[in-house]
């Protein structure tokens, strides 16, 4: 495959040589390129007209409060960015361009965001894409975290848009969504999508042995769904932290991989498997 040759032979020997336009990449399962490393800088190794479909869920700046859990805290979901709205936006805004470019005629995107962002985002796709869908809107069976003198979201919209010849796959659903968010011990990620949502998306709008795509992949949620589903996938995180976290969930995915046929200093400096 193209694009994965011209991934592999960009990346660095090593996962700590990855830095500024540098990037590394690890391959699992002859099918999952999880990248560490700046989106901006890897979309630009990615073929134009090579990706199916494009799933994802920007960094926002919006600042997390609630780190109790495994690998993140308030520093690392938004390293760069803290709580700088406009930096975020400039993110997001070159970056889906970017992704427009990779899509085949028959492709489509998908954007998480919240209700407050939806708008810009939607401004965004229809200025990059052809044709702008209507907002799905994710139900959660519980709230997420957020400011406890405000009322609890319980609702994600996901932006969506395609070109021109994309079909959705098994006619056409309402867009009003039920999953159940990742909680508890099993969340990675403060923000981490749930993987039966995820493959819903894939089967909609994809097929097997396609490629898709998610330039900022958090837990490696979409990379997980994509392997579960018989996609080929692209997943890459700009976190050490949550890219380690990654790696490990996917090494356990499906067909499990060895670990230690990894370098052992991956495995050893992912904190969701010190215990
Ligand atoms: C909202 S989270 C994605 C969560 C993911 N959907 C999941 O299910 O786990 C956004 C992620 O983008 C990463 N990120 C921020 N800027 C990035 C960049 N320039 N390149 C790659 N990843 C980046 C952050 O570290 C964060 O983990």
């Amino acid at each position: 495959m193209v694009t994965r040759d011209a991934l592999l032979k960009a990346s660095t020997k090593q996962p700590d040589e990855a830095a500024g336009t540098r990037f590394f990449v690890q391959e699992l399962h002859g099918r999952i390129l999880l990248v560490l490393g700046d989106a901006r800088s890897v979309l630009e190794y990615i073929p134009n007209y090579s990706v199916a479909l494009i799933v994802t869920d920007p960094p926002y700046g919006v600042q997390y409060k609630t780190g109790h859990r495994k690998v993140y805290n308030t520093e690392t979901i938004n390293r760069g960015l803290k709580d700088d709205d406009v930096r975020a936006r400039q993110l997001m805004h070159g970056t889906l361009w970017r992704c427009s470019d990779l899509l085949t005629s028959e492709g489509a995107m998908y954007v998480f965001c919240n209700i407050e962002e939806n708008m810009i985002l939607n401004e965004i796709l229809k200025g990059c894409m052809p044709y702008s869908g209507t907002t799905l809107f994710w139900i959660k069976n519980n709230w997420s975290a957020g400011n406890l003198k405000d009322y609890a979201k319980r609702v994600e919209c996901i932006a969506w848009a395609r070109k021109g010849k994309h079909i959705l796959r098994g006619g056409r659903d309402h867009n009003v969504l039920y999953f159940n968010r990742v909680g508890g011990k099993d969340m990675i990620h403060p923000t981490e999508k749930p993987v039966p949502l995820l493959e819903y998306l894939l089967a909609k709008s994809s097929s097997r042995d396609d490629l898709v795509l998610d330039p900022f992949s958090g837990s490696g949620s979409l990379a997980q769904a994509a392997l579960l589903t018989g996609r080929y996938a692209i997943a890459i995180e700009q976190d050490r932290a949550f890219w380690n976290a990654s790696l490990m969930r996917l090494c356990q995915s499906a067909i499990p991989v060895d670990p230690t046929t990894l370098q052992p200093e991956l495995v050893l400096s992912s904190p969701s498997f010190s215990s």
